[in-house]
């Protein structure tokens, strides 16, 4: 089956054409980065609109890299939530459009099992039941997955995300946007017990990452002045190391209650090499398999949402020209 993907929750307008669930035939991602860059963080008016500019262009180039015609598309997954609801609506309007005039089925697919689908377009895929961490720039979740339709909530933020937490760093040491991709870059130079940062909650599976930034706050004013450029790259690294401490060590907490030996790591988040690096280190001596997509199929894309959606037009489901956006839906619910 050949199936469109369309994806614009955030800031990201992406198409991607996805064969029977599994090979990849095109993806692409147009970002927005710079647009919003100047603003320190997204606008969602203008991403609205930017998303109106880019969404043509994205599906033709998908279907021209794929080497396919409009016509052999077989079904249309488009996200339907969570997100900024203007600019999903930009993706869902689109895809209602397309399905209409040709008469062919779309589906709305949830953005964070489209984050956990994308592990299945890599070589080495994981077998259900399994752990997933999903983690990004709006959500910190782990989850007991039994197959793609079925979530169960095991853990989550209570506050800020984890990725937010990079960028509201990034923010504060004026050192960039998005903060996740910087704060990895600088940390990969600094000293990771450098300065110590709390790690919160630690006898629950749920997540609160806003005492992080406010520690971060409170060190930068008792300092008065800001840090050094070869004090940054300590600074990140502590920080980081303090993220993924507790992403690591509660993940693990997580697939050991459940007696899952599988876990997958995905979203914006999953893309941090040093979380990449821990992941598979405390796997590996704990005895867990781990499943991590490339950071490119980390960071939001359509072949995620094209995979999700091919389970679910598999199914046989169909979505009606009724069908609304939302900017909240949890995760292995339908709308
Ligand atoms: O999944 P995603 O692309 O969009 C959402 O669904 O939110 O995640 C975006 C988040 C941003 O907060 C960004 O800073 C973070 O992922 N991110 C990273 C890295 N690359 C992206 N965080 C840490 N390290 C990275 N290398
Ligand atoms: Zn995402």
């Amino acid at each position: 089956m050949l199936v469109l993907g369309i994806e614009s929750s955030c800031d990201e307008t992406a198409a991607a054409v996805v064969q029977d669930g599994r090979i990849m035939r095109s993806n692409v991602v147009s970002s927005q980065i710079d647009v919003h860059s100047r603003y320190g963080g997204i606008v969602p008016e203008i991403a609205s609109r930017k998303h109106i500019e880019a969404i043509a262009p994205a599906v033709c180039q998908a279907l021209e890299d794929a080497g396919v015609a409009l016509g052999a598309i077989e079904g249309i997954a488009v996200t339907q939530g969570p997100g900024l609801v203007g600019s999903l609506l930009v993706g869902l309007s689109t895809a209602k459009a397309i399905a209409f005039a040709r008469g062919i089925p779309f589906v709305g697919v949830n953005h964070l099992e489209g984050h956990v689908a994308a592990v299945l377009l890599e070589d080495r895929t994981p077998e259900f039941p399994f752990t997933a961490l999903v983690v990004s720039g709006g959500h910190t979740s782990i989850y007991r997955v039994r197959d793609l339709g079925h979530f169960e909530l095991l853990g989550q933020t209570r506050d800020d995300a984890a990725g937010e937490a990079f960028d509201k760093a990034a923010k504060l040491l004026d050192i960039g946007y998005p903060g996740g991709i910087v704060i990895d870059r600088l940390a990969r130079a600094g000293n990771r017990d450098w300065l110590a940062f709390p790690r919160a909650m630690k006898d629950s599976l749920d997540f609160s990452f806003s005492g992080l930034k406010t520690s971060l706050l409170i060190n930068l004013k008792k300092r008065g002045c800001p840090y050094s450029e070869g004090e940054l790259p300590h600074v990140a690294a502590s920080y980081q190391e303090a993220i993924v401490d507790v992403l690591v060590e509660k993940t693990l907490r997580a697939a050991g209650n459940s007696g899952l030996s599988r876990i997958v790591v995905c979203g914006g988040v999953a893309a941090n090499s040093r979380l990449r690096e821990r992941f598979r280190e405390e796997c590996d001596r704990c005895g867990f398999e781990i499943y991590i997509p490339r950071p490119a199929l980390c960071t939001d894309n359509a072949a995620m949402i094209a995979v999700a959606g091919t389970y679910l037009l598999e199914r046989g489901e169909s979505g009606s020209l009724e069908m609304n956006a939302y900017s909240r839906l949890p995760a292995g619910m339908p709308a």
